[in-house]
């Protein structure tokens, strides 16, 4: 009352006005104070926080200079280095091998893999040509040199330290019908179903036809390189026909 007091009489009769008014407004009827509360009266479960925007996949690092690399790149520009690297997993593959020749652990394995759904498929192959060490290469080489004359033998045949074959990742095939090492690998049962599956299991066909300009070397239906899953799944997305230019490297047709 003492504030009233202090107030004249115009200012009394607005402090009772007021006072008044407040105790007009109405209580909100019960079925309106869900309004005010969303979950009022609610039977539903509340809303899930939104779960934040899943982090995109980082992009793979690829090591494709270690010898060692599942990854690694040799071709007429990129030696193995040292030139003489030996792999030092090697194991003899379960898959019916001509000439016995070993591969690095992880494309054995993948090479099983595949060679137990090709047959499945009827497409059955054999391997012809695995891990060459370097001095076998150079025996190799020079025999096709002295044959056909080093021009042509380097369309199809790798320098010493220079061959695939060296980083034991690499199975030549065939599947006995007469076209080892030929380009009619690629129509037999074993070579389509090869150019169709091998991503599944971490090979790719390395030289495909019409690829000279950017490998170096003629179509080889036959020679198979592992590069892991990841790498040939993602080559098989993209359409991409060749390791140089699945890493951005410059085409390397000549020493
Ligand atoms: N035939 C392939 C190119 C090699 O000699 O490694
Ligand atoms: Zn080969």
């Amino acid at each position: 009352m003492v504030a009233l007091v202090l107030l004249g009489s115009a200012g009394l009769w607005a402090a009772l006005a007021a006072q008044q008014a407040r105790n007009d407004v109405p209580e909100a009827p019960i079925e309106d104070q869900s309004a005010l509360d969303p979950d009022a009266g609610s039977t539903a479960e509340p809303e899930p926080e939104p779960s934040p925007e899943p982090e995109p996949e980082p992009e793979p690092v690829w090591d494709i200079d270690s010898p060692d690399s599942i990854t690694v790149v040799v071709n007429k520009h990129r030696p193995l280095d040292p030139a003489d690297w030996a792999p030092d997993d090697l194991v003899m593959p379960d898959v019916p091998n001509n000439n016995g020749q070993p591969l690095r652990k992880a494309a054995a394995r993948a090479i099983e893999k595949m060679h137990a759904a090709a047959s499945a498929a009827g497409a059955g192959f054999v391997i012809a040509s695995g891990y060459r060490p370097y001095a076998m290469q150079v025996d190799l080489f020079q025999s096709y040199v002295d044959r056909d004359g080093v021009e042509a033998a380097e369309t199809y045949s790798a320098r010493p330290g220079h061959s695939e074959h060296q980083t034991g990742l690499v199975a030549d095939v065939d599947d006995g019908s007469g076209c080892a090492f030929e380009f009619c690998f690629g129509d037999t049962a074993a070579g389509v179903w090869i150019r169709k599956n091998a991503y599944r299991y971490g090979f790719i066909v390395r030289y495909n036809e019409g690829q000279e300009g950017v490998t170096g070397y003629i179509y080889e239906p036959y020679h198979l390189r592992y590069i892991g899953k990841k790498a040939s799944k993602a080559m098989h997305k993209q359409g991409i026909q060749n390791l140089e230019d699945f890493f951005g490297l410059e085409p390397a047709p000549t020493y």
